[in-house]
């Protein structure tokens, strides 16, 4: 069989847990492969919400095997968090059920203290980052100076490598940003903690993948954020710092391309974006309201990690083609098609125009959004509730129009179409 890349479509928070806990079914391992606890994946099944941060979303299924691959950033004290919330949740993550890759790497309160000091420093050109310490444990990554998952095999090596990493990191936070140092001696003996806590998850999780796929199984790649916060290719730089893209998932669980089948790209039937940056279809007053919601339902667009209200939009076909192709997507999921009934005309855009040229795709990739405008076409809307659909013909004829809509202008087919949180409130086209 094959490995099945589920990938954010837009910026993040389109609804891939969901789609995650629906393909897990018959998935033997469903694998993270980017970011850390910046993410936040919610699977409503039945009267139970779980939020899940860090382990992969198909931990809800008994049958699957979590796995962390080397490209994520691990933060213990949150992971082991998220274990002790499902146990109580009835979800035991034991060994069995979760495996983290040694390459990956750990995030500490070092990593934490540097985002927050490097955000605010940042003044009025802050990224708005999830604070989660994501983007300084990258940086050590990529300088060379990362503290890996490995690294906790050996606790004595492990507690001098965390006290030289903070008294690195202290350096910075004192004289870089005015900062209060942490207590190295303190977070390396946490650190020793959390390492006889975890050492028994650790494993090749490249090698578990290739024989899964080898013996025929199915494995599900979790995205993380969305393609348009990738590091590479998203709107930098108000971007996550990995690749939450296609070939990312290849890069940050260790498979070869020989293995890939589908590559799902999952979108609300709206644009939402969390953080700074352009959102050129922006909408406020009580359209902005009426798709955002007032926070009261646990699907409302209020951000699953820091709370923060997202800012909302009509649905942007010029950012969808171009993840389209950059993920090389063979099929879309479109989520909250329901959030729309009731509002007519529906405006969906199609293409840009900047100094009277039109655009169908943006000229230079994602190098800027500035002084892009949308230009819309209108839809009729549909009053008939969605939220009781399974099947294409149960949709009415307006729903219909504007899946098929997205198709044409995308290129690529929808699959799927969520109308509720529940599980099962979702239509198989
Ligand atoms: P970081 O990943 O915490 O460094 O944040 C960088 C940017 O990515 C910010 O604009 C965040 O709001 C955004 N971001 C990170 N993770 C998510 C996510 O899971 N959903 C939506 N936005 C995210």
């Amino acid at each position: 069989m094959a490995l099945d890349i589920i990938i954010g479509a837009q910026w993040g928070d389109e609804g891939k847990g969901r789609m995650v806990d629906l393909l897990a079914k018959d998935a033997t391992i469903v694998a993270r492969f980017s970011g850390g606890d910046n993410a936040g994946h919610t699977v409503t099944v039945g009267e139970t919400v779980f939020k899940l941060h860090l382990i992969p979303s198909g931990i809800v299924h008994p049958h699957t095997v979590g796995v962390l691959g080397n490209g994520t950033v691990i933060n213990p004290e949150t992971l082991l968090g998220e274990m002790d919330k499902l146990k109580d949740m009835g979800i035991s993550v034991t060994p069995k059920r979760l495996k983290i890759s040694p390459a990956a790497h750990l995030i500490t309160p070092a990593h934490r203290a540097l985002d927050a000091a490097e955000e605010a420093q940042r003044g009025d050109e802050q990224i708005g980052t999830t604070l989660r310490g994501i983007g300084p444990a990258y940086m050590d990554k990529t300088a060379r100076r990362g503290l890996r998952i490995g690294e906790m095999l050996d606790e004595e090596s492990l507690a001098d490598r965390v006290k030289e990493h903070v008294a690195f990191a202290n350096k910075k936070l004192t004289s870089l940003y005015n900062a209060e140092p942490l207590d190295a001696q303190a977070v390396a003996a946490q650190f020793v903690g959390y390492a006889r806590k975890l050492k028994p998850y650790i494993a090749d999780t490249s090698r578990m993948i290739y024989q899964a796929l080898k013996d025929g199984k199915r494995v599900l790649a979790e995205g993380a954020q969305g393609t348009l916060l990738d590091l590479d290719h998203g709107t930098y730089p108000f971007v996550t710092s990995s690749n939450p893209t296609a070939p990312g998932a290849l890069i940050g669980l260790g498979v070869g391309p020989t293995y890939v089948g589908e590559i799902v790209g999952v979108t609300k039937a709206f644009q939402t974006r969390v953080g700074e940056g352009e959102l050129p279809t922006e909408l406020d007053g009580d359209l902005a309201l009426r798709l955002r919601g007032t926070g009261s339902n646990p699907w409302d667009e209020y951000g699953t990690t820091t709370g923060r209200p997202r800012r909302v939009g009509w649905l942007d076909l010029v950012l969808l083609r171009y993840t389209a192709r950059l993920n090389g997507l063979t099929k879309l999921a479109l989520t909250k098609l329901d959030i729309l009934t009731g509002i007519d005309p529906l405006m969906i855009c199609t293409a840009y125009k900047k100094d009277g040229e039109m655009f169908q795709e943006m000229p230079m990739g994602m190098l800027t959004l500035e002084g892009f405008e949308p230009v819309f076409e209108e839809l009729p809307g549909w009053t008939e509730d969605v939220q009781g659909a399974r099947t294409w013909d149960d949709l009415s004829l307006n729903a219909q129009g504007y899946i098929r809509f997205i198709e044409e202008q995308v290129g690529v087919p929808v699959g799927w179409a969520s109308v509720g949180a529940e599980r099962e409130q979702m239509v198989v086209i």
